[in-house]
């Protein structure tokens, strides 16, 4: 049994499964967006769809962001409206609110870093976000962003065990079902959900009722730490401190 487990990924620090408005109140008070894509790479003055982005509506403030994002990223990582893709992704919500829900655009980040540069560019053009794990979510905007940035962490779906296999890191693109497959051949299981189709992202963070809580806990209280990517300092990690 594992009774601590580590979700590696990029937990984005509000909330994994919350429509967040990319406004900040615990960046530094002279930050600047601009320097910080920099920092990771990403050169606004050759993005186009960034000019003039003080004059634009929301609307067309996610159609900067979302071209910004493909500039960036390619095709690959972006689904837009257009995309055959698009559809397959929204039907496969749980709840019908969810489903009805037309984010502006999908991005599937692969590591923490397009993550930070995601939540950057959605500060920088004020398109709001909204992150998916496994959607498992009855109200409009909980993982999927109406009009913004859906964020599916479906390509960043590690599982892995430490050496002395105490331990499990989980991405956040993982549903408990895929968990569960993973380490059963180790003769494991982790504090997760009880339906295979349940994402990880909300279940954890919204505390998380597994078969095994009688015994020990909820699903946080076995989190050994949280990998955050914190987009206003690049590099630098976050452990959650586990209640005793
Ligand atoms: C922010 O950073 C960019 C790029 O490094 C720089 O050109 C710009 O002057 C900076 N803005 C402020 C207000 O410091
Ligand atoms: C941006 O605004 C400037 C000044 O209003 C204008 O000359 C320019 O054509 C605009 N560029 C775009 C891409 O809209
Ligand atoms: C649709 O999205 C996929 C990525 O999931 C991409 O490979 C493909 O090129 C996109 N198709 C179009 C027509 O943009």
């Amino acid at each position: 049994m594992i009774r601590t487990i580590s979700l590696v990924g990029a937990w984005l620090i509000a909330s994994g499964a919350t429509l967040v408005q990319a406004d900040s109140s615990f960046e530094p008070a002279n930050f600047n967006v601009t320097a910080a894509l920099k920092g990771y790479g990403v050169d606004t003055s050759s993005i186009p769809a960034l000019t003039n982005l003080s004059k634009r509506s929301t609307e067309s403030a996610c159609l900067a962001a979302c071209a910004s994002l493909e500039s960036v990223f390619g095709s690959e990582k972006v689904l837009d409206q257009e995309n055959t893709s698009y559809t397959t992704f929204t039907d496969a919500f749980w709840s019908e609110q969810q489903a009805e829900v037309r984010p502006s655009c999908i991005f599937k980040p692969s590591v923490n870093t397009d993550v930070a540069i995601v939540v950057l560019l959605s500060q920088l053009t004020r398109c709001p976000f909204a992150a998916k794990s496994g959607g498992h979510a009855a109200f409009r905007g909980a993982s999927s962003s109406p009009g913004g940035i859906t964020i599916w962490f479906t390509d960043m779906n590690e599982v892995s065990l430490n050496e002395d296999h105490s331990i499990a890191s989980i991405g956040p693109g993982n549903l408990w079902g895929r968990v569960y497959k993973a380490l059963e051949p180790y003769g494991l299981a982790a504090i997760g959900g009880r339906e295979s189709s349940l994402g990880v992202g909300g279940f954890v963070t919204g505390g998380g009722i597994s078969f095994h809580s009688n015994l020990y806990g909820w699903a946080l209280d076995n989190v050994e730490s949280f990998d955050v990517s914190l987009f206003f300092a690049p590099g630098v990690k976050c452990t959650y401190l586990r209640p005793i």
